[in-house]
């Protein structure tokens, strides 16, 4: 019965023709104009309503979040700063909305209370946006590797492995209610179990994705990924997205191009069908820097650095060289590093990253041949270099503002040096007997990836916190919906 808000705007065949219009009341002023938002456009559609021929108490009802039916013609707009607008001949109220309980208002809110409040944050510009870019994003990264004779593998939530070897999982139980034991106080005893197995949550669906590459060739995995780190930061969820594709035959080199044609894939997809949005978020936060001293803007807007990353080569550096420019460089020496590097074999901390990305290259990085120490077992070792130092064929994708994006590496195919490392590490062979299959029938160089869903969409949307990127973020002492 009715039409789409979007539709009316883009399309100028609607002017002069009756529709049906619903949504929700952004603002209502002077008794007359309504700004109506139905979710199809950032854009709210202005009716107006012939207040002198409504009952005042319908006009009451008119209120911000309260859901409303408009008939009526669309004209031209006199007005500034919209096309269109809708002579109302008829107006409903479909649903009220309390003014003195609604909590949004037509103001802007700040980000911190909107997630206080995120069971409603969709109802604004700014989270319409987001979940529009985030939907691209999704549909971008189906069709990049549809394109390329991909198969979609669904690998299980439910996992009896932990493929990171982190141990940082979620616990699977069963619930009998009839048959499970109480406590002395009547509460269900839960038992940490799956029918009598040990279980999790998935970290990642690579080995289960290992299997599929290893007979389908190319396969990705796309699904929700959880981990039981205890961390409240801008860059961490409970529970995320990653992109996993794992491809037989390929060597880190053919890993790294394909990861880096897949993140300059679909942010061109997202500047070619979301400017609206693109051009909204741009806004958002020239208007949130303009608080800030002029030394701590950035250089380029949001349009300029998307522009930029599918324009630049990323920077190839091993963590060797890296490590190099880090000991020689000014904040290390200086010792306004957190934690200095001094020695060949530490973790970058988050601000080594960031001086390497924002600092030195100005432009993404994908670092390679990490130690050995301080990456999964799965990995290829490398030849142990002139120096002594064991490392392995390793990669992790760092962007500006947000770190690391991607991580991800060739795969040990030699059964024996990957039983060698598991041993070493502490994993049981038994644990993935299933897994070492791969490395017993027919191994082959694989290699694959994972792209951090969230931490992409914050590239892209310019947003800094995790926890607004994804509808229902989990984090610690965060799960009501
Ligand atoms: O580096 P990670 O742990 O790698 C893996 O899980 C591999 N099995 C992937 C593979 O090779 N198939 O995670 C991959 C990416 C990180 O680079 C980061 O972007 C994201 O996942 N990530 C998180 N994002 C949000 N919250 C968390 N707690 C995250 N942990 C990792
Ligand atoms: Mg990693």
């Amino acid at each position: 019965e009715h039409t789409r808000i979007k539709e009316i705007l883009r399309n100028e065949e609607f002017v002069g023709k009756e529709v049906i219009v619903k949504g929700w009341v952004r603002t209502f002023r002077n008794n007359q104009f309504v700004a109506i938002n139905d979710g199809s456009t950032l854009n709210n559609i202005q009716a107006v309503v012939d207040f002198e021929n409504t009952d005042e108490k319908l006009l009451k009802r008119i209120t911000t979040g309260a859901s409303i039916r408009v008939k009526g013609q669309v004209i031209e707009s006199l007005g500034k700063g919209q096309s269109v607008e809708i002579k109302v001949s008829d107006v409903s109220i479909l649903g009220d909305s309390d003014p003195e309980k609604f909590p949004l208002q037509p103001k802007k809110h700040s980000l911190e209370f909107l997630r206080e409040i995120a069971h409603l944050r969709f109802r604004t510009g700014t989270f319409n946006a987001i979940f529009k870019v985030r939907h691209a994003l999704a549909f971008a990264v189906h069709q990049f590797f549809n394109e390329r004779d991909f198969v979609y593998l669904h690998t299980p939530i439910i996992t009896g492995s932990d493929a990171e070897g982190a141990g940082e999982m979620f616990r699977v139980t069963t619930l009998d209610f009839d048959n499970t034991p109480r406590t002395e106080s009547g509460a269900v005893d839960f038992k940490e179990d799956f029918f009598g197995k040990s279980t999790n949550l998935t970290v990642s669906g690579q080995l289960e994705g290992e299997l599929g590459a290893m007979a389908l060739g190319n396969i990705y995995t796309f699904g929700p990924t959880f981990r039981a780190e205890n961390s409240n930061t801008t860059r961490h969820l409970a529970e995320f997205w990653m992109i996993e594709p794992e491809m037989a035959f390929y060597e880190l080199e053919d890993n790294m191009d394909l990861a880096e044609d897949l993140l300059k894939y679909v942010i061109k997809y997202v500047l070619e069908t979301c400017p609206d949005e693109i051009e909204f978020l741009k806004n958002r936060l020239l208007e949130e820097e303009k608080n800030k001293p002029a030394n701590e803007r950035s250089e380029m807007n949001l349009l300029e650095k998307l522009t930029f990353v599918i324009n630049n080569e990323f920077e190839r550096v091993t963590y060797t060289d890296a490590i190099e420019i880090l000991k020689r460089s000014k904040p290390n020496q200086k010792k306004q590093f957190k934690y200095s590097i001094d020695e060949w074999g530490a973790d970058l901390q988050s601000e080594h990253e960031r001086y390497l990305v924002e600092k030195h290259f100005k432009k993404p990085v994908i670092l390679t041949d990490y130690p050995a120490e301080i990456k999964s077992f799965y990995m290829k070792q490398n030849d142990i270099d002139a120096n002594g130092h064991k490392t392995v064929r390793a990669m992790d994708i760092l962007f500006p503002g947000i770190g690391e994006m991607v991580g991800g590496s060739q795969r040990e195919e030699n059964l024996d040096k990957l039983l060698a490392r598991m041993a070493e590490v502490g994993i049981e062979a038994e644990e993935i007997d299933w897994f070492l299959d791969t490395r017993r029938f027919g191994t082959a160089p694989h290699s694959g990836f994972g792209v951090g869903f969230e931490r992409l969409i914050l590239f892209v949307t310019g947003m800094t916190n995790i926890r607004d990127v994804i509808p229902f973020p989990r984090y610690p002492k965060n799960a009501e919906f």
